[in-house]
């Protein structure tokens, strides 16, 4: 019988040993919340294709801000449900719109114990669903839409969010922000770049949770899921812009993406974990098919392990509740 000298089985002999070499580890403060709040919600609603997140009522949206921030996440990343939509998203301006106005009640809620951010981004807001405005030939106009994501900045940014999501997937979307911001005195407003956002099914459900009037896809925009240097260089030129942070998303079919940008990212790198990869594992585990816990757990620590500095995840607060009890 040959006896290997070389035994790597040693580290993983006891939890112990496993505890100690594990080069990944999860923590609350790595974790961001979304959010979905629904304007005239008197209480939360579910969502069908989201087992266990809903659209939030306001008063809702506070205590569950409140409970994130006491479970010690990082952040809550909050999307508005307008009742009424227009060809240019208006609600998404108006300082009493419902992603202003939950902005301002969470902020109010939970002060600095977390970051409070928001997602910039039209397509909650406009009656066709598009993250942009449509010109008369039915494409989404950029520089016109470039227009729009200013004026989204500086009313939410005036609402005291900390930091925007730009997930419209507009060219030079990073820079006109920028630019907006630090002309009217918000310099310290972070931008957050999706830089390489793919079209993807796995928004499926997310469609349901803001419930999008969207027909035909976001393919015009959004990067082809085929495409793996091309999320390199959208992150480049989203750091050339001035990001602070670049995220990859979705997270769990594109590690190869997120591990290839977090390797020549100089900032920060994120990575969104989304509806239909929550949607998933919440179905499989409902049939009984896969361990919940830790599906959900080996999902977000992969994520980490390919680069990720932080993820957003519908799990955030129950992931931070787990880690918590085990100390
Ligand atoms: C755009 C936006 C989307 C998501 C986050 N921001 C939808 C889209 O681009 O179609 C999807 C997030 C998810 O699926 O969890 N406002």
């Amino acid at each position: 019988m040959i006896s290997p000298v070389i035994r790597p089985r040693r580290l993983r002999a006891n939890p112990a040993l496993r505890r100690l070499a594990s080069e990944t580890r999860l923590h609350p403060a790595d974790l961001v919340l979304p959010m979905f709040i629904r304007e005239g919600a008197a209480e939360p609603l579910p969502i069908r294709s989201m087992p266990g997140v809903v659209q939030h009522s306001l008063d809702s949206a506070r205590r569950a801000a409140a409970d994130a921030a006491a479970a010690g996440i990082g952040g809550v990343m909050l999307f508005g449900v307008p009742l009424v939509r227009d060809a240019v998203g208006s609600g998404a301006t108006d300082p009493d719109g419902i992603l202003n106005v939950a902005t301002r009640a969470i902020a109010d809620e939970v002060g600095d114990a977390l970051v409070v951010q928001t997602d910039l981004c039209l397509d909650e807001f406009t009656d066709h669903g598009h993250c942009g405005v449509v010109s008369v030939d039915g494409s989404v106009d950029n520089d016109t839409t470039l227009e729009r994501y200013r004026e989204m900045a500086l009313v939410q940014a005036a609402s005291g969010s900390q930091l925007l999501g730009l997930s419209g997937m507009m060219d030079g979307q990073v820079a006109a922000v920028r630019d907006a911001l630090d002309g009217s005195g918000f310099v310290n407003t972070v931008v957050l770049a999706y830089s390489a956002k793919y079209a993807s099914a796995f928004y499926g459900p997310f469609r349901d949770a803001v419930e999008s009037t969207l027909e035909g896809d976001r393919r015009s925009y959004q990067l082809d899921p085929a495409n793996r240097r091309e999320g390199v260089r959208e992150a480049q030129l989203d750091i050339d812009e001035g990001a602070d942070i670049v995220m990859v998303k979705p997270a769990g079919s594109y590690l190869d993406v997120l591990a290839d940008v977090a390797a020549m990212s100089s900032i920060p790198v994120w990575a969104y974990q989304v509806s239909g990869e929550y949607a998933m594992i919440e179905a499989a585990a409902a049939n009984g098919w896969i361990d919940r816990r830790r599906a959900v757990e080996e999902s977000i620590l992969s994520i980490r392990r390919a680069g990720a500095d932080a993820v957003l995840t519908y799990w955030a607060a129950e992931l931070a509740t787990w880690l918590n009890e085990r100390g």
